[in-house]
């Protein structure tokens, strides 16, 4: 037998008893004769006592760091106890061990808080997940799963698998492709979500589906975004939107009950698109905390008289004039403000600058362009703005997408910098009635903003024949939000054989193409499709959120970097010639 406990396991009233644990040399202490090690494993650690006779038995390298030992011995009372460790009242006198495996020295030290870089960890990703906060969030992953199972369960939803190898779903992103060997010159995609395939399940009559289900994008990655990632995907039939929101109100609920002892009685406040974008500046907002955007100017319409008869280039100019009020900040010196300049230039943020307004505690005010802007049109802005004494008022201007995006931007960093974005509170919401269609300029075309299933509102499918009122059309489509972060979407979907080509014909897709890419769906539509909805959740984003972190790659056991490689795998990685030949491919020099 290994072990008789496991290294997290043994108290006080265990003293006295003889055990075996077996786990990872933590640390190795010789004091003069005698020497303690700390032995790890997923449980705990427990320290071992060698004393004189045994110390002699060990020779300088027998129990270096990371070394596999099991060791048996009686359980005795500390006379120096570590109040700090749950086994340390104890120690376990050794009489005898063995080393099961040595270990080479670690790159880096397998602690809490390591040395070792993020690109060494990930290259070691098996020791990285020794350390105790991988630890936990793969346990905390684990328990997300078990609990959203058992809620999906209860309500009677059916787990069932689709297929990985698949055509293309247009999803937004681009597809990951396999080739073929079978099927020369042809190409699976992996799917980018099972959406085609638990809307055909609901056509088979299973009305209540989920999935814990890996999905595969080939996207631009961030903090919240891996190319291959997993999705708690679900689908009902014979439901309208009210039916989903409240189910899966009930499931998120759950798992916070569940998870963090954290009842959430109210129910979610829901927010329109419209709203989100106005207010907050995207359609994920952050409600933790106010500092709402200050609307003065939109799309060249003046909202702030103040505004009007300035002859100032930038603000005359300016599309969209937006600003928030940031308390404390009337005392930034001008280093400060600088700061903050510099910050919203960034080429991630994009703004040739930023204008301020100080509301100074005695009432006046000093802005950045006292020149153009006397006192009274200060103070007028600093009204709209509902700013107090004490506050700055930061305003950017721009065309109206840029300036929206980076005003909600700058919320968030301000927000930040205040330590309003406290990761212990959670503030869930639904966003709710999206926009159907998203119109790009550049091609001068529309996109389905959820996906090309997502059906119109029923009282507006008739815009669907008038391609000039597109962009009026929303869906009954919704995404649930915590703390800024997308955490999951979904829709009603087109059940109707009719509407879905109309669908597909206003995303510039013919007849024929349509058939060809999509004809499945389709046929299936002709044999009874039921009315359906659904949605996915992040499943990574809800465990780093729930763990009070913003980056998904600490809740997955082998991530990706920021470049989509496994450097522990070294993947991608070139094929061989003869693979190369059995699939008919070459590489385009
Ligand atoms: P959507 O594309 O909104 O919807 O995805 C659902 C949720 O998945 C998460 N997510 C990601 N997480 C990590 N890395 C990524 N690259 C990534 N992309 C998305 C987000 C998102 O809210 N089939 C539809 C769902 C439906 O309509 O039922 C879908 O996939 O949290």
């Amino acid at each position: 037998m290994f072990r008789t406990h496991n290294c997290g396991q043994l108290r006080i009233n265990n003293v006295g008893e003889t055990v075996t644990l077996s786990g990872w040399v933590q640390i190795t202490r010789k004091f003069g004769s005698i020497t303690f090690v700390d032995l790890r494993d997923r449980y705990g650690i427990t320290q071992l006592f060698f004393n004189e006779a045994m110390t002699e038995q060990l020779n300088e390298n027998s129990l270096g760091r990371e070394f596999v030992v099991q060791a048996t011995g009686k359980v005795i009372e500390r006379s120096s106890k570590n109040p700090k460790m749950p086994t340390g009242d104890i120690e376990i006198e050794v009489t005898e061990y063995t080393i099961l495996n040595k270990s080479l020295t670690p790159p880096f030290t397998i602690e809490d808080e390591t040395d070792g870089g993020e690109e060494l960890r990930m290259k070691y990703r098996y020791l990285d997940l020794r350390r105790n906060p991988l630890r936990r969030n793969l346990e905390l992953r684990y328990q997300v799963g078990r609990v959203a199972r058992n809620y999906l369960h209860e309500q009677g939803f059916l787990d069932i698998e689709t297929p990985f190898l698949i055509r293309s779903t247009p999803e937004g992103a681009r597809d990951f492709v396999v080739p073929s060997r079978m099927n020369e010159g042809q190409f699976y995609a992996l799917p980018q979500s099972p959406q085609t395939f638990k809307q055909l399940l609901m056509v088979s009559g299973y009305d209540r589906y989920y999935q814990i289900v890996k999905c595969f994008r080939d996207e631009d990655l961030r903090a919240d975004r891996q190319p291959e990632f997993t999705q708690i995907d679900c689908e009902m039939s014979f439901v309208e939107q009210e039916d989903i929101l409240n189910t899966f109100e009930g499931m998120f609920k759950h798992i916070f009950k569940e998870i963090k002892g954290i009842d959430i009685a109210d129910a979610f406040p829901r927010m329109t698109y419209k709203d989100a974008m106005w207010h907050y500046g995207n359609d994920k907002p952050d409600i933790r905390f106010e500092m709402k955007i200050n609307n003065l100017k939109v799309n060249n319409e003046v909202f702030c008289e103040a505004l009007n008869g300035v002859d100032f280039k930038v603000t005359d100019e300016a599309a969209s004039i937006l600003a928030i009020a940031v308390p404390n900040g009337s005392e930034y010196t001008r280093k400060q403000t600088d700061e903050i300049t510099e910050w919203v230039k960034r080429p991630q943020i994009g703004m040739t600058g930023m204008l301020f307004i100080k509301c100074n505690t005695d009432g006046t005010f000093k802005s950045s362009v006292d020149k153009f802007f006397d006192e009274a049109r200060q103070k007028q802005i600093a009204e709209q703005c509902g700013a107090k004494a004490g506050d700055i008022i930061l305003i950017l201007a721009g065309g109206e997408d840029k300036t929206r995006s980076a005003m909600a931007t700058l919320r968030l960093e301000m927000a930040e910098r205040l330590g309003w974005r406290n990761p212990e509170t959670f503030a869930p919401l639904w966003v709710i009635d999206f926009p159907l269609f998203e119109h790009n300029e550049e091609d001068g075309r529309y996109y389905a903003k959820h996906h090309p299933f997502t059906a119109p509102k029923p009282e507006q499918a008739e815009l669907m024949d008038q391609p000039e009122r597109f962009g009026e059309i929303n869906a009954n489509a919704y995404d649930i939000v915590l703390n800024g972060t997308e955490i999951g979407g979904g829709s009603i979907r087109i059940y109707q054989k009719e509407m879905q080509q109309k669908m597909f014909a206003a995303l510039g897709l013919s007849e024929e193409e349509a058939k060809e890419q999509f004809g499945f769906l389709l046929g299936a539509f002709e044999y009874g499709a039921p009315p359906h909805g659904g949605l996915a959740f992040g499943f990574d984003r809800l465990c780093a959120l729930l763990g009070g972190d913003e980056s998904i790659r600490e809740y997955i056991a082998f991530p990706k970097n920021n470049s989509g490689r496994d450097v522990m795998l070294d993947a991608p990685a070139s094929l061989d010639l003869k693979q190369l030949d059995e699939l008919k491919l070459s590489i385009k020099a």
